[in-house]
């Protein structure tokens, strides 16, 4: 049993933080160890921040037999006082009084000390988290959850939780997964195709690509909400901004408009860069750093500068006469490429800016349509590095008009009944977006790929762990 098994574990980012003389426990892994034949260094992190805690025992003290015997990886339980260090870079290291090996670390154990690519990470992604850069993103991620929660509740929105089982299409683009009990290999049909009214549910059914049918349903009776949760897309695109599993943050505003739907977006962002300065400030300077150098100054700016916002057919002549050669053809009417978005951010604007007011053809049912009969109050905020951050719209709250557009668009009018109904009884003009989260990691973070932001991501032909 440890001696001082008493004392209550400090996580390090507050033992680093505590005077020189405290007495203190901590758990965690071992980073690197140093072996002499006066002294022995360890250096422990528990995730609780970036820095380690130093463990140093000279010869013939307490616990210098057991930090010559540590190796990288390795949990330990240590008792000692901080005193100063004479090192630079770090005000205190402890003097151990008692160290116990809790679980020893093979000696295949992939992380030592040297750096290792993403790629080979994301290979031993139930182990990435114990790097530097894994720990800060999941720490940012953290944080940009927490802010979020913050944002919307310190503004009177309710939290509500739509289904993650759902029957409708929402985006309509047929990126669905099914959910089913069927045994595949003996699949009921009627009259030559699939009897979707065996299945579980007595009709088909998918995991959700967004929550906003509901969420809108819920708008209309408590004003302002939001969700936040998983959704999924079974998108067979292999890019480094698509995971067939995220999460996403979805506000809803009853009587509000396009113009409070860019408001409410350009205020949640800002808000939320502030807050992870504000919590987590030595992993963003380790962002500038080590992964996408001048960052914090980039966000500083864009905190504190006003969003541009344009409109579709403004973008497309902007792109039009750039003079770039795009791979993808540009023209009114077509959808925005990767390209395009990027060009638009990071050259034409150069920082975040809302493109407003699409053409109806390529865009969703429930977009409201605008008077010139061929466009549709909706909005994408692209951001420099990662491009489409957020997709809003103000919805269809004219029956007739959103009757249309489902039929319009092919879908079922029967299963969209209880959507229509929400225009029939008391509609309002309302609106509302839907927020990345994976893509609003990246793009606080400067990580370049979707895979290094989420835990476990989930992409085509990818679902270890
Ligand atoms: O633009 P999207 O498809 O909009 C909606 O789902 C609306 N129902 C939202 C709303 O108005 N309530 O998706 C919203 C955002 C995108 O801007 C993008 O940031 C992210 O979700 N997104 C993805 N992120 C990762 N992987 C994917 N495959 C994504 N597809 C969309
Ligand atoms: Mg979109």
């Amino acid at each position: 049993m440890t001696r001082g098994s008493d004392l209550p574990r400090t996580r390090i980012v507050r033992a680093l933080e505590a005077a020189p003389g405290t007495r203190l426990r901590v758990q965690g892994w071992v980073r690197t160890v140093r072996r002499g034949k006066e002294v022995a260094f360890f250096e422990v992190n528990d995730g609780s921040c970036l820095a380690n805690l130093q463990v140093v025992a000279g010869a013939g003290e307490p616990g210098f037999d057991e930090a010559r015997d540590l190796s990288t990886g390795t949990a330990v339980d240590v008792v000692g006082t901080l005193v100063e260090s004479p090192a630079k870079g770090q005000k205190v290291e402890l003097r151990p009084e008692s160290i116990e090996i809790v679980g020893r670390a093979a000696p295949d154990y992939p992380l030592q000390k040297k750096r290792h690519s993403f790629e080979f990470l994301r290979t031993i992604a139930h182990l990435r988290v114990r790097t530097n850069t894994f720990g800060a993103v999941f720490r940012v991620r953290n944080a940009l959850a927490y802010g979020t929660h913050r944002f919307f509740q310190e503004r009177g929105f309710v939290y509500v939780h739509t289904p993650i089982i759902t029957s409708s299409d929402t985006e309509g683009a047929g990126e669905l997964f099914r959910v089913t009990t069927f045994d595949l290999a003996n699949v009921p049909t009627k009259d030559g195709a699939v009897d979707d009214a065996a299945d579980f549910f007595g009709r088909a059914a998918y995991l959700t690509v967004s929550g906003q049918l509901c969420a809108e349903a819920m708008a209309i009776g408590l004003s302002d909400v939001y969700t936040f949760g998983p959704t999924f897309r079974a998108e067979n695109s292999n890019t480094s901004r698509h995971a067939s599993e995220f999460w996403m943050i979805e506000p809803e505003m009853a009587f509000c408009d396009l113009a409070g739907d860019c408001d409410l977006a350009e205020a949640y962002v800002k808000f939320l860069i502030g807050e992870v300065f504000d919590r987590c400030a030595e992993d963003m300077a380790f962002f500038d750093k080590r992964i996408a150098p001048g960052i914090v100054e980039r966000l500083e700016h864009v905190a504190s500068s006003s969003f541009e916002r344009m409109s579709y057919a403004d973008a497309v002549a902007a792109l039009e006469r750039s003079g770039e050669t795009f791979e993808y053809p540009v023209g009114f009417g077509l959808a925005l490429q990767a390209e395009h978005e990027r060009w638009l951010t990071e050259k034409h604007v150069g920082r975040p800016v809302f493109v407003t007011d699409w053409p109806k053809e390529i865009k969703a049912f429930y977009m409201r349509r605008n008077d010139d009969g061929r466009t549709v109050a909706a909005m994408d905020l692209l951001v420099p590095g990662v491009g489409e951050l957020i997709g809003g719209s103000q919805r269809e709250e004219r029956a007739d008009v959103l009757e249309a557009a489902i039929t319009e668009a092919g879908l079922d009018p029967e299963a969209y009944a209880w959507y229509v109904d929400l225009r029939r009884y008391g509609t309002v003009p309302h609106s509302g977006f839907g927020l990345g989260f994976e893509r609003l990691v990246m793009y606080v973070t400067g990580m370049t790929n979707i895979r290094d932001v989420i835990p476990f991501p989930r992409t085509p032909r990818h679902c270890a762990y």
